[in-house]
C-alpha cells in the first residue's frame, strides 16, 4: 500500500517542561523535580507522528528568528518531515510552558509567537494542499488561515481532518467543510451538538481508547494497550497523526493503530521526544492487539 500524502498546517513551539509532584493551585508555589526543553506544538507533533508512523508528510507553519527556530526546524527534518513549507518570520518562535505532575497530567500555556503571524497561504502551500490525500489542522494558528486551507482542500478533493484544539468557536462554514473531527472527551463536551454535522467524529478517551461515529451513525469503539504513563503531553497529537496515516484503511483499523501510537507517546517525557515509529507501534499492536467493537 502506498504511503498517504499528508499536509499538516499548524503550530510549532519550543516546550519548556517542568516536572513536579503536584501542579500548583492558584497563588501557590510548589517545588519542581526537573526541567527540559523539548520541541512541540500541536501541528509539529502531528506532523512528526504522521511521518514516524509511515506517512509522507509536509508541514506548513512558521518559526521565528530566535534561538529556538533552527532547533524546531531540525526536529521536523530529523523525523523525515518536508519543511519546504516552513516559513521563518521576524520575531520569536512559539513557546509553551508546561507543568507535568507525577500522574503524567499537564497544564499548558502557549504563547503563539511566529504561529500567530501565519497569515495567508502562498502558491506553494496551495499546491501542496491540493496534492495531499489529507489536510490535518489544529487551532493554534490564525483561524482565517485554517479556513483558507480547508476551503482549498475541499475544492481539490483533499480530505479535511480537524483537531479543534484548543477548543474555540469556529464558523458554521468551517464546520461544514470538515470530513473528520478528532477531539478528546473535554472538547467533545465543550463542542457538543456542533460536532453532529461532521461526517466522521473520533473521540479519544485516554486510557479507555477511542470511539468513532460515522456518517450513518454507526459507532466503533477501540481499546489500546495498557502502558505506564509518564507524560500525556502530545498523546492526542500522536493519535491524530497516526490516524491520518491509516485513515484510508477504515475507522476500526485506523483507530486501533492510532490508540497504540497515542498510548506509547505517554511513556516518555516530552511531546516530540515521545512519538513512536511505525515499527514500535506495530510491535505494541502485536503484543496487545486491542479490541474493536461496534
Ligand atoms: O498538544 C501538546 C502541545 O500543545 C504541546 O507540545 C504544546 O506545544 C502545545 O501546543
Amino acid at each position: 500500500m502506498t504511503a498517504p500524502l499528508i499536509a499538516v498546517l499548524g503550530s510549532i513551539n519550543m516546550d519548556l517542561v517542568t516536572t513536579t509532584d503536584r501542579r500548583p493551585d492558584p497563588g501557590e508555589t510548589v517545588l519542581g523535580r526537573g526541567f527540559a526543553m523539548v520541541p512541540g506544538g500541536k501541528g509539529a507533533n502531528q506532523a512528526i507522528a504522521a511521518s514516524r508512523a509511515g506517512g509522507l508528510v509536509l508541514f506548513l507553519g512558521a518559526i521565528g528568528t530566535d534561538v529556538f527556530g533552527p532547533q524546531l526546524r531540525a526536529v521536523l527534518t530529523a523525523s523525515g518531515v518536508d519543511t519546504t513549507g516552513l516559513r521563518t518570520l521576524d520575531g520569536p518562535s512559539g513557546v509553551a510552558s508546561i507543568v507535568v505532575d507525577s500522574a503524567g497530567e499537564n497544564s499548558i500555556v502557549v504563547v503563539g509567537g511566529a504561529n500567530a503571524e501565519l497569515t495567508g497561504l502562498g502558491a506553494a502551500d496551495r499546491t501542496a494542499i491540493a496534492a495531499a490525500d489529507i489536510l490535518l489542522c489544529q487551532l493554534e494558528i490564525p483561524i482565517p488561515t485554517i479556513e483558507e486551507a480547508v476551503r482549498h482542500a475541499r475544492d481539490n478533493g483533499t480530505v479535511v481532518m480537524l483537531n479543534p484544539s484548543p477548543a474555540q468557536r469556529l464558523s458554521e462554514e468551517l464546520w461544514g467543510l470538515v470530513d473528520v473531527a478528532v477531539v478528546n472527551r473535554g472538547e467533545a463536551e465543550e463542542l457538543g451538538g456542533t460536532l453532529d454535522r461532521v461526517p466522521h467524529l473520533v473521540v479519544t478517551l485516554g486510557a479507555d481508547g477511542a470511539r468513532h461515529r460515522g456518517p450513518d451513525g454507526a459507532e466503533t469503539a477501540v481499546t489500546g494497550p495498557a502502558v505506564e504513563v509518564v507524560d500525556t503531553t502530545g498523546a492526542g497529537d500522536t493519535f491524530a497523526g497516526a490516524l491520518a496515516v491509516r485513515w484510508s484503511r477504515g475507522p476500526a483499523e485506523a483507530l486501533r493503530f492510532a490508540c497504540a501510537a497515542g498510548a506509547l507517546a505517554t511513556t516518555v517525557l516530552g511531546a516530540s521526544a515521545a512519538i513512536p515509529s511505525r515499527a514500535e507501534i506495530e510491535t505494541a499492536l502485536s503484543a496487545a492487539p486491542g479490541s474493536a467493537s461496534g
